[in-house]
């Protein structure tokens, strides 16, 4: 493990940002407070500071010479709705929100960096320091790059990092292509006929609906993907009647569907098009099929995966760089910046003990243990990038 002196010394910094940020949580677009926070202290280090991107978003500049190189290395800053039960001593003040995905974390990684990058003086071109809101569920990174992110600040490439405890600390983990899935919704809307449920004959069941047809959408995987393509489909709410002996009138079914690839995506849409339509027509009902597709995937450019493994080895080592995980269908809006601009997402190892609790967990805290790992890697991969004296 090198962890960069300039960031060694900043932990107790890092870690008191972390467990101020921990204990005041804010959701998507409200992370007012926290935008201001990060705000003053990259005012503090003496750099350039702009607010008001996508509402709460900050981006710091931290510039040397004007060569013109620039790259960007982003963070997100929002808390989940969660009611927290960790019992710890910086535990969130603010009911019933969390920060349980460990955005703390990374904006108090993403800071250190500054100060250290700050310190160290040892790149020449510029580094935009972005801190983005509502990554989970809104897509801040989409309203960043809508609100001229790129434009305003100019960046030959983009990167990103999310700790993830079911990796050991000391790794960190990513490759090239994609590396998380587009996240799509759906909702469908069955109606049938309602009637006394002891005479069916005299109504229409659009249970029946329901249960043809979370069976038959199964089918689309695993009878109409070719087997090396990835697709999830996955029913996550029934809706539909209110007592024993009433058959109602509705039922609403809604999921999600995961995809790596475009094509994929469209022939999973399609097909659940047709099997929502045959089997409304077999049980004489009208269903509705509402598709809204929210993520892309997350796909890393070859370049810069390249180099953002070379930084992770100056860190970590060879032996903790995990240089071709499999990939997961969970989703982040950086996917957004990757359509924009070429770049790269890692997984920062931040595992403690032998069960450690899930990101999205109550019982969830950033491990304070690879903030040191995580500035590193941002330092090293924009000294790597932006190389002084040349
Ligand atoms: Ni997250």
């Amino acid at each position: 493990m090198t962890i960069i002196p300039e960031v060694a010394a900043l932990v107790p910094q890092m870690k008191a940002w972390r467990h101020h940020l921990h204990a005041h949580p804010e959701t998507a677009f409200e992370e007012v407070a926290t935008g201001a926070f990060v705000a003053a202290e990259l005012r503090a280090l003496g750099l350039d500071v702009h607010t008001g991107l996508a509402k709460t978003g900050v981006v710091g500049v931290l510039s040397a010479g004007d060569r013109g190189a620039a790259i960007g290395l982003r963070a997100d800053l929002d808390a989940l709705h969660i009611h927290e039960k960790t019992g710890i001593a910086h535990a969130s003040r603010h009911e019933g929100r969390m920060h349980a995905c460990g955005h703390d974390g990374h904006a108090a990684m993403l800071l250190g960096a500054a100060a250290a990058l700050a310190q160290r003086r040892n790149c020449a071109g510029t580094v935009h320091f972005i801190f983005q809101p509502a990554e989970e569920n809104e897509g801040g990174g989409r309203v960043m790059v809508e609100e001229g992110l790129f434009d305003r600040f100019p960046m030959r490439a983009v990167y990103g990092m999310h700790n993830w405890p079911k990796l050991p600390a000391g790794s960190i983990a990513t490759r090239a292509g994609p590396l998380m899935g587009a996240f799509d919704i759906f909702e469908i809307v069955v109606t049938g006929q309602g009637a006394h449920a002891a005479m069916p004959y005299q109504g229409k069941d659009p249970m029946l609906f329901a249960a043809h047809a979370i069976q038959a959408l199964q089918t689309i995987v695993a009878r109409n993907l070719h087997p090396l393509d990835a697709g999830v489909v996955s029913v996550t709410q029934v809706h539909g009647g209110d007592t024993w002996n009433v058959i109602p009138e509705e039922v609403v079914l809604r999921g999600t569907v995961r995809t790596f690839d475009p094509a994929v995506q469209a022939l999973i849409e399609a097909r659940m098009r047709t099997l929502v339509a045959g089997i409304a027509a077999m049980f004489e009902m009208q269903a509705t099929l509402r598709y809204e597709r929210r993520y892309p995937a997350v796909v890393n450019s070859v370049d810069e995966t390249a180099h953002a493994l070379a930084a992770a080895a100056a860190v970590v080592g060879p032996a903790g760089v995990v240089a071709d995980p499999t990939p997961e269908m969970g989703s982040e809006d950086f996917a957004y910046m990757l359509q924009a601009k070429p770049g790269c997402y890692v997984w920062l190892g931040a595992g403690k003990g032998p069960e450690p609790p899930g990101l999205h967990s109550p019982y969830y805290d950033f491990n304070d243990e690879v903030l040191a790992i995580g500035a590193s890697y941002w330092v090293a991969l924009a000294e790597q990038q932006l190389p002084a004296g040349r």
